[in-house]
């Protein structure tokens, strides 16, 4: 793909046991306040933080930058003040007192099938909401990509579900994985991971080149990866 999509990077917080939530999947706090941290700075380092649908209806993340400084030091760097947020949705249940389209200030920009209501859409951009249709039943995400490299954003931080970080890296559209793994251990084979959907046999499985390794002194450990064969 090339100069045709931004550069592509997920960040996740896990347990030990791969887990990047409960089964109640309600998101469950995983990151100590070391992590939070890094996390902040990597949205900082990004033109967009881009969600899959069912995390930002059920999570109703903010996605901005935390840190007064790391904003500011944007904006002394002529960016917007926090990266675009980005959600890919299959229907637009968004409330409209969502932090997603809520908090900021913040370009907001929504990936949908085309087979989504025109009459739900039509309040979102009237709110200043960016919207795209791409593909059916499914958000076509190949075509999300170009369609935010054409609008200007060149890295986009990822930060999941499970769904949205197989699909991406399935269609070959990720080219760095990071990965925070904390102290803990939630079990369940429901609680969802990394990366979930349909799967892969073991002949179609991704693989990865490891970047670096950081054991913190929260008792967690940051792994990073280049996606193999992407552009890294
Ligand atoms: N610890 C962490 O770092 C972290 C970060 C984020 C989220 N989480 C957790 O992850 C869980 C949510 O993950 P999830 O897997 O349930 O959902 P998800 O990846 O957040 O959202 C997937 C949504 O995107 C929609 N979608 C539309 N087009 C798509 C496409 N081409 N590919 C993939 N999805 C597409 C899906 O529609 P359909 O209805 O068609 O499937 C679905 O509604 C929550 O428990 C949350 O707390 C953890």
């Amino acid at each position: 793909m090339g100069a045709l999509r931004p550069f592509v990077f997920i960040n996740v917080a896990a347990t030990v046991d791969g887990k990047i939530d409960t089964v109640e999947r309600r998101g469950a706090a995983i990151s100590s306040d070391v992590d939070r941290a890094r996390v902040d700075a990597l949205r900082a380092s990004a033109d967009a933080v881009m969600v899959g649908g069912r995390t930002l209806l059920g999570e109703d993340p903010r996605l901005t930058i935390r840190s007064a400084h790391l904003r500011a030091d944007r904006r002394a760097r002529g960016l917007p003040e926090n990266p675009a947020k980005v959600g890919v949705v299959s229907t637009s249940s968004l409330q409209p007192d969502a932090r997603f389209l809520t908090h900021g200030p913040a370009r907001i920009v929504l990936f949908v099938p085309t087979s989504a209501s025109e009459h739900d859409m039509g309040a979102l951009r009237a709110r200043g909401v960016e919207i795209y249709a791409h593909g059916a039943p499914r958000v076509d995400l190949v075509a999300a990509m170009q369609t935010l490299s054409r609008i200007g954003i060149q890295r986009v931080l990822v930060e999941g579900g499970a769904a949205l970080n197989f699909e991406l890296l399935r269609l070959g559209l990720v080219d760095e994985v990071q990965l925070y793994i904390a102290p803990l251990i939630f079990g369940g084979s429901d609680a969802p991971t990394l990366a979930g959907g349909a799967g892969l046999t073991r002949d179609a499985a991704i693989t990865l080149t490891r970047l670096s390794v950081d054991v913190l002194d929260d008792g967690g450990v940051l792994l990073r990866y280049a996606v193999r064969g992407n552009r890294l």
